[in-house]
């Protein structure tokens, strides 16, 4: 067994060496702070899509420095995605974002979390409401079959500062729309049931503005033709962003009487934090 050596700017291990180490296989850079890439599944890893794992590097001391990454790719895939935030001085993310196909990265193969089918009751139409990399999730749910033989309607709103921070899901719902094999996989006409609602902050677009607010002051509802708004009745809704963003959004569900569900008590809706601090 070889062993995995600390990673520098300049060098990242290339040889397989703990049992949690899997080769990257390809990267993509979408702004200079934001990137994906997708790495090796180990063959025993059943996750459900909408969960996270710990990923990350060797650090300079020899330990393995280890962050929360929600899986990006559906469960069926045979390759694991992530789509990640880069942060200067991250301790992970200042090493990770230089990482190229071939190096490898640790997974701890115990995947985790609340973003999934099993923690809501059964409903028409489900919401993902995403800020930035909080998008990661529904990456992997809008490509999972259940989302679409569960709901009628599945509708995914991403807000970010800028454009160009919105690509990654724009281009990923294009091509969801596009593909044959998913069609096959899912059904025919599948993909007519996503609705996608991407909103920008900082930087001119065509729908500007918080999502929070195009909320509540009805925007959104008008521009997708819903009447009456969230019914718990018929909506669910999956939520991941800041911790801040989390509790706007759980105060405007709470209102149209939704109730926040889990793994153990399935309910309305669920959330999960896309970063800490
Ligand atoms: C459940 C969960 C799932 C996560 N999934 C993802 C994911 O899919 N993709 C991803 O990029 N990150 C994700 N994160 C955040 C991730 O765990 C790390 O924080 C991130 O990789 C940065 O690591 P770092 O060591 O470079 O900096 P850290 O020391 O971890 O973070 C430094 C600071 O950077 C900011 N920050 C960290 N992550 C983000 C982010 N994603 N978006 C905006 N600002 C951020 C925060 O202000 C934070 O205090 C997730 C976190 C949690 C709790
Ligand atoms: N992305 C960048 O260009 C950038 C640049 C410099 C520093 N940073 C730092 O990186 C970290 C993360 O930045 P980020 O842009 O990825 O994430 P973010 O600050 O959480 O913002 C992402 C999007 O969510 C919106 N948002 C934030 N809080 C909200 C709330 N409570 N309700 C509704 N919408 C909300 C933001 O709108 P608003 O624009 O209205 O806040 C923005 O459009 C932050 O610590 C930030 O200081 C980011």
């Amino acid at each position: 067994m070889t062993e995995m050596k600390p990673v520098t700017e300049a060098t990242t291990v290339k040889a397989p060496v703990l049992p949690d180490a899997q080769t990257v296989t390809d990267v993509k850079h979408w702004t200079d702070s934001l990137f994906s890439f997708k790495v090796s599944r180990p063959a025993s890893l059943r996750f459900r899509s909408g969960e996270f794992v710990m990923i990350g590097l060797l650090g300079d001391n020899g330990k393995p420095l280890l962050r929360a990454y929600s899986i990006a790719s559906p469960s069926w895939d045979e390759e694991l995605e992530f789509y990640s935030i880069k942060v200067q001085d991250g301790p992970l993310t200042s090493k990770l974002q230089h990482i190229k196909p071939g190096d490898q990265i640790i997974l701890r193969p115990k995947p985790v979390g609340t973003l999934v089918h099993d923690a809501l009751l059964p409903g028409k139409r489900l919401w993902f409401f995403a800020t930035g990399t909080g998008f990661a999730p529904f990456a992997s749910l809008l490509r999972e079959p259940q989302t679409y033989e569960d709901y009628d309607e599945v509708i995914i709103t991403h807000t970010c500062r800028e454009v160009a921070e919105l690509e990654y899901g724009r281009q990923l719902i294009e091509d969801i729309r596009q593909d044959e094999m998913l069609a096959e996989l899912i059904g025919e006409g599948f993909a007519d049931k996503i609705r996608y609602y991407p909103t920008t902050t900082r930087e001119e677009s065509p729908k500007m503005g918080r999502i929070t607010n195009l909320l509540n002051d009805g925007t959104v509802f008008a521009d997708l033709g819903i009447e009456g708004g969230i019914k718990p009745e018929t909506d669910r809704a999956m939520v991941c962003g800041s911790l801040a963003f989390n509790l706007d959004i759980k105060e405007i569900l709470e209102g149209f009487g939704l109730r926040e569900g889990a793994n153990s008590e399935p309910k309305e809706f669920v959330i999960e934090k896309a970063f800490v601090g």
